[in-house]
């Protein structure tokens, strides 16, 4: 009796909740999901030919994507040279009402336009989206997933296990069809019922833009919907927008069926789906095996917290899980497995080391989180890295900084004495760096003076040798792909040690390059092949490396110089002097104080070393290897630098070239090997 009440009672309020949802779609077809405004890009300013070209492309797309016969979609540029741009506009596939599509685009762009001003930017609505950028973008495949805060307003579903199935099941076959079934041409919808009894449906729908391949249109859609089962295959609905592709589900019809073909797919189950006495069995021991688990677990977690929220722990249950998977056993293959729980601190330590995250204790503030400082009860300092609360992103770079960090023992490599995983609570804890990051000393014109020559030549060396720990010495081959003076932290001793392996990539021991449809890092340290390509390697590192050491040496950022019209950048600037026969002048008056004169020679020296990490051709550059040694003989003769990277005019120009080989060519360095 009770049992049918609560069934009864359960579907009224999903047909409430199904009503509200229809009655939101009929009103909201034009609203907004999220934007893309990188603050990390260079910006236009009003009234400059840029800002008109932009301006005019974005009337230019509203109009063209009804000129446009077959399906709303069009790219566009306007202008020539430095202030061209470049605009791409999409309407959903199941929207074929041309003044629907043109209302859209034309209030995406008029909004986009309001809330960014950055040369690269993009605008996601419900049923449109607008792009603009001054690289050409078209046809180049970039996978960079974003997920819209609504997300977090889904509710949970009780059957997570089966629903994610499901949900896999559909959102696979509609990107199968979307990309390989070119009727669909690179849209497609459909719909499932993950409930017999109820009769409830997932509605999926997953749509390309139309300039891309076919494989490119299914590896983009296979990102995002390994995001939206990261984020959302446990909630009622779900997106993930990207600048290439989209994926949407609800438990509602929120596109336009009539215009689109919705098929109803059949989940494959066992043969007939009839239940069969084994089958009960079956279902009462795994319920038992997952209880007993579960009581172990909890207890585990009891003894850890007297009392916790049980509604959070879903994130973390699946990170262990995560952690102690196959794919993460077999990155650790050659050495022992991690031993997470050794690692593990509990949240109640923590609090009590910062003061309950005190403000007094702040350190800083990054990306992912705020950082603390810390004193455990045996009196060792500690810094916590306190990951935001929700920052769902955040959770692959723990799981990365976690495994990496753990597997590292290097003097110049910032050591992680642990974790704290309870609840949304991600922390990661390090010792204590008492001099902070290099980029508090080598920009603050009060603490800079503190640098001397031969201080600044070891934190350089160090930060060499502890990247040729990573790139070639540890077993691991890792390349770090974020590397700026804010993550090299120095001890009390001055000595450089890297730090945030968030974003790190490792490699195996025969691979050398790799492409990421995920592009991460630093605006100002990212190599030209890697910011516009995605393509990586250790010499992507090595130029990163190179633009500290010059901003070490010269004092002066790199990102934001923009003293003369003949030198936008810091590595242009220096490239000109050097060229000039005035290497010299590139090294901050402040450093050349404290110089010996006998000195003099191996500053210059460290500027031609730099020149030559930061050379746009990522063959010519020198490994870590290489730079050690140069870094520890005088003699040893040096290739002439040739131009460096992002030199010439703006920051980032370079139209998409054919792909690099960077494999053929090491013999330009072969003569330069360690001992
Ligand atoms: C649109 O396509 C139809 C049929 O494919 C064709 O008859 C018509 O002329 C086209 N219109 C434009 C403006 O190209
Ligand atoms: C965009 O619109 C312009 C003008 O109607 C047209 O020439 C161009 O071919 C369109 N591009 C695409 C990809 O449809
Ligand atoms: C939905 O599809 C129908 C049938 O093609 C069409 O008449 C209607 O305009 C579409 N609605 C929108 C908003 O495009
Ligand atoms: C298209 O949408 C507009 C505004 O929503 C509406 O007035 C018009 O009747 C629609 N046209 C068609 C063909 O459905
Ligand atoms: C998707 O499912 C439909 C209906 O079951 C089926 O006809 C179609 O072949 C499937 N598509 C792919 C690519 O698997
Ligand atoms: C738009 O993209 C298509 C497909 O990549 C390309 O063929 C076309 O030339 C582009 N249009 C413009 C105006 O660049």
């Amino acid at each position: 009796m009770m049992e049918k009440d609560r069934i009864s009672s359960a579907m009224i309020i999903m047909l409430i909740i199904l009503m509200l949802k229809s009655v939101n779609f009929v009103s909201g077809t034009e609203n907004l999901i999220d934007t893309y405004c990188p603050d990390n890009f260079p910006l236009y300013t009003s009234s400059t030919s840029f800002q008109k070209n932009l301006k005019l492309l974005m009337e230019t797309l509203s109009s063209n994507i009804v000129a446009s016969n077959t399906s709303f979609f069009n790219n566009t540029s306007t202008g020539e040279g430095l202030d061209k741009v470049y605009g791409q506009a999409l309407c959903r596939g199941d929207i074929t009402n041309s003044t629907v599509c043109k209302e859209c685009i034309e209030k995406a762009s008029k909004d986009l336009m309001n809330r960014c001003k950055s040369e690269d930017a993009m605008i996601w609505y419900d049923v449109c989206q607008v792009r603009y950028s001054f690289q050409m973008f078209f046809s180049n495949a970039v996978y960079t997933g974003k997920y819209p805060k609504q997300n977090d307003l889904e509710k949970r579903v009780s059957d997570p296990t089966s629903f994610q199935q499901v949900l896999t099941y559909l959102m696979n076959n509609v990107s199968n069809e979307a990309a390989f079934n070119p009727a669909k041409n690179m849209f497609a919808t459909a719909d499932i019922e993950f409930s017999k009894k109820k009769k409830a449906r997932i509605y999926g729908l997953v749509e390309c833009t139309k300039d891309i391949s076919e494989t490119d249109c299914r590896s983009c859609l296979s990102s995002a919907i390994t995001e939206l089962n990261a984020c959302c295959s446990y909630r009622e609905g779900g997106i993930i927008v990207s600048r290439n592709c989209n994926v949407r589900f609800d438990l509602f019809e929120f596109f336009n069926a009539s215009s689109s073909v919705a098929p109803l797919l059949i989940f494959p189950t066992s043969k007939g789906g009839k239940w069969k006495p084994w089958m009960f069995v079956l279902t009462i021991c795994g319920s038992i095996l997952i209880i007993s688990v579960l009581i172990v677990f909890c207890i585990a977690c009891l003894r850890q917290k007297k009392a916790r929220e049980g509604d959070e722990e879903r994130t973390e249950r699946t990170l262990l899980q995560e952690l102690a998977s196959p794919k993460n056993v077999a990155i650790t293959q050659e050495g022992e497995l991690i031993s997470s729980d050794q690692l593990f601190m509990t949240l109640a330590t923590i609090k009590a080391a910062t003061g309950n995250f005190s403000d007094t204790n702040k350190l800083g503030h990054g990306g992912f989180g705020t950082v603390y400082k810390g004193v455990l009860p045996d009196g060792n300092e500690i810094a916590v890295k306190r990951l935001s609360r929700k920052s769902w992103q955040g959770l692959e770079e723990f799981k990365n900084e976690v495994i990496l960090i753990a597997k590292l023992q290097h003097k110049n490599l910032v050591k992680l004495l642990g974790c704290v995983l309870e609840g949304e609570e991600k922390i990661l804890i390090y010792e204590l760096m008492s001099n902070r990051s290099l980029d508090q000393f080598i920009f603050d014109p009060f603490r800079r003076p503190k640098l001397d020559w031969k201080t600044c030549y070891g934190i350089i060396g160090g930060l060499a040798k502890g990247l040729l720990y990573l790139h070639e010495e540890s077993r691991l081959k890792i390349i770090h792909r974020d590397l700026k003076p804010n993550n090299v932290l120095l001890d009390h001793e001055l000595v450089a040690k890297i730090s945030d392996f968030g974003m790190a990539r490792m490699f195996s021991e025969n691979q050398n390059t790799a492409n990421t449809k995920r592009i991460v890092g630093t605006h100002g340290y990212m190599a030209p092949e890697y910011a516009m390509e995605g393509l990586f390697s250790v010499k992507s590192d090595v130029f990163s490396f190179g633009v500290i050491m010059l901003e070490i040496i010269s004092g002066k950022r790199n990102n934001g110089f923009y003293t003369t019209k003949l030198a936008p950048t810091l590595l242009a600037h220096a490239w000109r002097l050097w060229n000039e026969g005035n290497g010299l002048e590139v090294v901050d008056p402040i450093l050349l104080v404290s110089c010996l004169d006998s000195e003099y020679e191996v500053v210059l020296r460290c500027v031609h070393i730099a020149l030559l990490c930061v050379q746009e051709d990522p063959q010519h550059r020198p490994t870590m290897s290489n730079v050690v040694v140069l870094l520890g003989s005088e003699s040893m003769a040096l290739p002439q630098p040739r131009q460096p990277a992002f030199s010439s005019g703006k920051a980032i120009h370079v139209e998409p070239t054919a792909s690099i080989n960077h494999s053929v060519n090491e013999s330009l360095w072969s003569n330069v090997t360690p001992r």
